[in-house]
């Protein structure tokens, strides 16, 4: 899908290319050394590997089940978006959702674009009826993103982040259905 930024730079939401590994590991590696609302801390990025991230986008290539978006300014991966299919029967209806973006490219209505295309993604998919994921609690701008698009919260985890300065944060789960129960 092709939009434009709001500063004229073309923006397209795409399936990343299995050669897209080195450029996608970077971004990764920038997002966590400028946000402390991912997971992976930086020391914990530089862990990652080109043959990695090669797999990792090949093992979603593979499962169209899932999904993996990139978005890609002027050539350059600068944000992208997960969806993973619950693993079990029981759980196969529900998807886990990640997403996000370099600080760069913050406030362009990216986050907007690339939920828009999960949430069509989703609707069309054969199972999933649930999409799901946490947000550490004080992550607003992030929260405001996903009300936006009708996810609500399920659920709290207290404490459920430690931050390296010692500070515990809440896990917030929200989620949203994307099919109705027949
Ligand atoms: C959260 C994130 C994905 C949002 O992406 P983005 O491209 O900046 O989002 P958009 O420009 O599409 O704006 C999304 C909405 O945020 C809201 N928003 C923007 N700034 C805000 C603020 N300071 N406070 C509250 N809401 C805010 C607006 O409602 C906006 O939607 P609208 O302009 O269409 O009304 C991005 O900031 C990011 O990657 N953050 C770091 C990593 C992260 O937090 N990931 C999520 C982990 S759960």
């Amino acid at each position: 899908m092709h939009h434009f930024l709001p500063n004229g730079q073309s923006l397209v939401i795409r399936l990343p290319e299995l050669d897209e590994a080195a450029a996608l590991m970077h971004c990764l590696q920038q997002m966590t050394r400028e946000s402390d609302f991912l997971l992976h801390t930086p020391e914990e990025a530089l862990g990652m590997d080109i043959p990695g991230e090669r797999a990792f986008i090949k093992s979603f290539r593979d499962q169209p089940n899932h999904l993996l978006l990139v978005a890609v300014v002027d050539g350059f991966i600068v944000g992208y978006l997960t969806v993973t299919q619950g693993r079990f029967y029981k759980q196969a209806h529900t998807g886990e959702m990640g997403i996000a973006i370099l600080r760069n490219y913050w406030n362009l209505g990216i986050g907007r674009r690339l939920m828009t295309a999960m949430v069509r993604w989703a609707e069309d998919h054969p199972l999933l009826e649930l999409i799901y994921f946490q947000v550490f609690a004080h992550n607003e701008k992030a929260i405001q993103l996903y009300r936006n698009f009708d996810f609500q919260e399920c659920g709290r985890l207290p404490g459920g982040i430690r931050q390296k300065d010692g500070r515990r944060i809440d896990l917030v789960t929200m989620c949203r259905r994307v099919k109705q129960l027949s």
